[in-house]
């Protein structure tokens, strides 16, 4: 009896590998066809040809669980502090949950607006390797990331229904993405080379250019129409905007609302270091952080900040220009 399925099975195998063997001979002949001319056929390519930025609307989500979990996934990412806040069973606890941003605060739209950290079609590039934390993240523990750094709060747990319902969320938008599909909306908010800022510079165009949305304080005017950009109720220095190339880039690319894309490069550094100069939230675990290389050298910690107070800072340092 054993043997005779020990001979099955190897049978099965011998087939197996056949058939994979003829697959990929078929797909190097196909890879090698030429054109008539006898050129090489172009690859074209179709992967990101077919992704389109277009999330289904909220007005079509199926009735039943599913769809009240993905519309409550949409109020916590829309109005994240309001709804933890109002919900918490006491005031210090809302508080304890998170500061007083949203998702929208940075992903605009509750991540449906293409321009602003979009999120459309992160189900299908999660779980993926993050160089921060050294290992291959899921899109529940890139959610607790966020809510533990921009959110300056605490993680929700594995089970807590709030998480599931954001990544239903999550998943309604990413719907006809393919998994593993390079969206050319990702990682728009990045300036690559960032000029050495001024802070004199970068604050007096803050008093005029952002001061009605943010206030002068910083402390904003509320999550969606103008969120805290430094102190207590805004996000803290292991955020990915606390790093000059991410915040120059994003104030660039979208403030001031309204007007974006107007700034120059020297203009947005300067905001970005007025604002990453000032005090806000300090993230414990920075040490953990890159665990196998690669730290950026501009996250404005503590000690950065302290260094431009006492004059002392060295932005091509900073800013890797050495
Ligand atoms: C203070 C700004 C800020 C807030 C608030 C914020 N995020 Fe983010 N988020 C970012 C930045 C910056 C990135 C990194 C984008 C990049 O890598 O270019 C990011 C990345 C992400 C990613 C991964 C994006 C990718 O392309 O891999 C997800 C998912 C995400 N955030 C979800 C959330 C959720 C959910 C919330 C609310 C609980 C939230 N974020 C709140 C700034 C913010
Ligand atoms: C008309 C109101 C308005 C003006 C003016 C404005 N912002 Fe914003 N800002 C917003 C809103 C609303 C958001 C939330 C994201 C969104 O809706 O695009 C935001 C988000 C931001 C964020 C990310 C969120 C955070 O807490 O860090 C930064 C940084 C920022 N603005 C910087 C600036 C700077 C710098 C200026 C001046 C050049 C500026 N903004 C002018 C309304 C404004």
């Amino acid at each position: 009896m054993r043997k005779t399925s020990t001979l099955v099975l190897g049978f099965l195998l011998v087939v197996a590998f056949a058939m994979i063997g003829a697959m990929a001979y078929q797909l190097k002949a196909n890879k090698e066809a030429t054109n008539d001319s006898g050129a090489p056929i172009e690859e074209t390519p179709t992967q990101v040809a077919g992704i389109v930025h277009n999330p289904p609307s909220l007005d079509d989500v199926p009735d039943g669980p599913l769809g009240e979990a993905i519309l409550r996934g949409y109020e916590l990412t829309n109005d994240t502090s309001n709804v933890l806040r109002s919900e918490a069973a006491t005031t210090a606890d809302g508080e304890a949950r998170v500061n007083e941003l949203s998702c929208t605060s940075c992903h605009a739209g509750a991540g449906m607006d293409e321009e602003v950290s979009s999120l459309v079609g992160m189900a299908s590039v999660y779980p993926m390797y993050i160089g921060r934390s050294g290992q291959i993240v899921t899109l529940e523990e890139r959610i607790n990331g966020c809510m533990v750094r921009s959110m300056d709060g605490q993680k929700f747990a594995d089970d807590d229904e709030d998480l599931d319902a954001m990544v239903a969320y999550l998943a309604y938008i990413s719907e006809g993405i393919p998994v593993g599909a390079e969206l050319p909306w990702r990682h728009l908010s990045n300036m690559d080379d960032v000029p050495v800022p001024s802070i004199a510079d970068g604050e007096e165009l803050y008093q005029k250019s952002c001061i009605a949305c943010h206030a002068a304080d910083g402390s904003g005017t509320g999550s969606n129409t103008g969120p805290a950009l430094w102190g207590e109720g805004s996000f803290n220095d292991g955020a990915g905007i606390a790093r000059m190339s991410k915040m120059a880039g994003y104030i660039q690319n979208n403030m001031p609302i309204g007007a974006a894309g107007t700034l120059t490069d020297q203009e947005s550094s300067d905001l970005a270091a007025y604002i990453l100069s000032q005090d806000r939230p300090e993230w414990k675990n920075h040490a953990k952080d890159w665990p196998h290389g690669g730290r950026p050298s501009d996250i404005m910690t503590k000690d950065k900040r302290d260094a431009i107070k006492d004059g002392t800072i060295d932005w091509n340092e900073v800013l890797g220009k050495n």
